[in-house]
């Protein structure tokens, strides 16, 4: 590898991926894309290329579908045993966290993280997913249902449920956390019994190349139960959702692309299962452990650089506090190091890319323009190549604002005050949005913290906390925000069929 590109010491598993051709997964071998095309892979931190990837298209997702297809009805995944299964699964989440340095260092060079936090987080979450689900894969079950006959007096049926594979899984994913939501669909459909062709994000499809070839090279996968295809949206990701040997199609990225793929889904009525965007509230009550509110009000807006889907993006605190609220999240905003997501000391790393830096950077410029006050950051600055956005906090914002509004996906929070208005008020305001992903809510009073909890319109209300997950808790949106959860046993759902069997006795 040139280190004048990477500018960092790296793993050698690192230096020898990124310096390789990487071609598509499958059928179990690697191959060139049907293009003969490729897509450069830039380090966000300095923009400059790190790699290249096969730029797939519909030939390429045809092949990949058709050996997933072979593998699902062939059995070799779904009639081997469960407890086999699970063994694999979980050997799955050993091999992630075996290889957690290479995995956190390209995950930082390919989304610009900071790698100790990849190493922190993304990469044990991603192995625990799997080894949450190998628990799973010996514990889907079916029910007995007693039968009443209403129309057959005296007849005896015994009736009972399987809970059967979906079948073949189309998964789109998006470069905010690549690994991890490479495992957050990968986990889940082996562990049901499907196959899988995944299509990474054109921005970050590294950490999950990185990741199958792990797979592959530990042999433990049938051929043709994992096939990984990159390339762009349209090319690669728009004929999966469409293919007609697809049974189910899984996506998390916008709420706008969620849309089109609902549609192309709709040619052969596949089953499908989206985690969108989000424009999370964070409500502050008086009461509050203020200090705690403010730290975690602040990591709920700057943690992953404002790229999550549940950043609590919009501030709401009550007017008793809200000066030292958001005086204390403006300074916190102000001490973050900034700076490539390889050097030690960097806190917050460069957006992902030049098209989300131009966003954020456009919804600051909005903000400011429609009378927000910019009390900690608000510049941003692209000269070395990298796409730096600073933390930002607005102050004075309000709910016919562009860019509270929209999802900003930056480091980039709303603040506005409440009165002493009731619940209801309140919750109607933060659910004054047409997404509902998630919401947190700050306060010593249990009795608020539950009425609150019910009164939020989001698939997760966190309490004196925020961004806190875990592989047995579901995930996903109500209202634009979603379709289906993702984690816990509520993913099984997505991925499994329910038959119903009746037998006359
Ligand atoms: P996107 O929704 O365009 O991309 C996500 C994935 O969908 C990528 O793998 C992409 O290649 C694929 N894709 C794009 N167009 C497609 C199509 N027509 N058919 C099938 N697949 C397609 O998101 P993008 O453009 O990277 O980011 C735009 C905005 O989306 C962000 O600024 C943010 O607001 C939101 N977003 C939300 C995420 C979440 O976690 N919910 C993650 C990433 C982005
Ligand atoms: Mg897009």
């Amino acid at each position: 590898m040139d280190a004048s590109i990477l500018n960092y010491k790296v793993n050698d598993n690192v230096g020898d991926f990124l310096s390789k051709e990487k071609k598509l997964y499958i059928a179990g071998k690697w191959v060139d894309p049907d293009s003969g095309k490729s897509f450069d892979v830039e380090d966000p931190a300095t923009g400059k290329k790190i790699a290249s990837c096969s730029a797939g298209n519909s030939k390429d997702i045809d092949l990949a579908v058709k050996a997933a297809r072979k593998a699902f009805d062939s059995g070799v995944w779904t009639d081997m045993s469960n407890s086999e299964k699970g063994k694999i699964i979980w050997k799955i989440g050993d091999l992630i966290d075996k290889h957690n340095e290479e995995l956190a260092q390209l995950e930082s060079l390919d989304n610009g993280k900071p790698v100790a936090v990849a190493g922190a987080a993304d990469v044990p979450l991603s192995s625990d997913i799997f080894r949450y689900m190998a628990g799973w894969a010996t514990k889907i079950e079916g029910n007995t249902i007693p039968y009443s006959c209403l129309y057959t007096p005296g007849a005896k049926y015994h009736s009972y449920t399987l809970r059967e594979p979906v079948g073949v899984c189309g998964q789109i994913i998006p470069w905010n956390f690549p690994l991890l939501m490479a495992a957050w669909k990968i986990a889940p459909a082996l562990t049901a019994g499907c196959t899988i062709v995944l299509k990474p994000a054109e921005q970050t499809p590294l950490s999950a190349l990185r990741l199958t070839e792990i797979i592959h090279d530990a042999g433990i996968l049938p051929e043709g139960v994992l096939n990984v295809v990159t390339g762009f949206g349209e090319d690669a990701g728009a004929p999966l959702a469409e293919h007609p040997m697809v049974d189910k199609v899984a996506f998390t990225g916008s709420t706008e692309v969620g849309k089109i793929i609902t549609k192309a889904a709709s040619g052969n009525l596949k089953k499908v299962s989206l985690e969108l965007g989000g424009k999370s509230p964070t409500i502050i009550f008086p009461d509050a452990d203020i200090d705690a509110a403010i730290a975690g009000a602040a990591s709920a807006i700057f943690f992953n650089h404002g790229q999550c889907c549940c950043a609590g993006s919009r501030l709401f605190a009550h007017e008793k506090v809200f000066d030292k609220v958001s005086e204390g999240i403006a300074k916190i905003a102000e001490n973050i190091k900034v700076g490539p997501g390889m050097e030690a000391s960097t806190e917050m790393g460069p957006l992902v890319s030049d098209e989300q830096y131009q966003k954020v950077a456009g919804y600051i410029e909005s903000g400011k323009t429609e009378g927000g006050e910019v009390i900690a950051g608000g510049n941003y600055d692209n000269s070395s190549g990298g796409h730096f956005v600073h933390p930002t906090v607005f102050a004075k914002t309000n709910a016919d604002m562009t860019l509270v509004k929209e999802e900003i996906f930056g480091p980039v929070v709303c603040a506005q005050p409440f009165s002493d208005e009731s619940l209801e008020k309140i919750a109607n305001e933060a659910n004054n949005t047409n997404f509902g992903l998630a919401a947190s809510v700050w306060t010593k009073d249990i009795s608020v913290a539950h009425k609150m909890a019910a009164k939020i319109r989001a698939g997760t209300v966190w309490v004196n906390c925020h961004n806190i997950f875990d592989a047995s808790l579901p995930f996903g949106g109500y209202k634009e925000s979603g379709w289906g959860r993702e984690m816990g046993h509520e993913v099984l759902k997505n991925y499994t069929e329910v038959k119903a069997v009746t037998v006359n006795l």
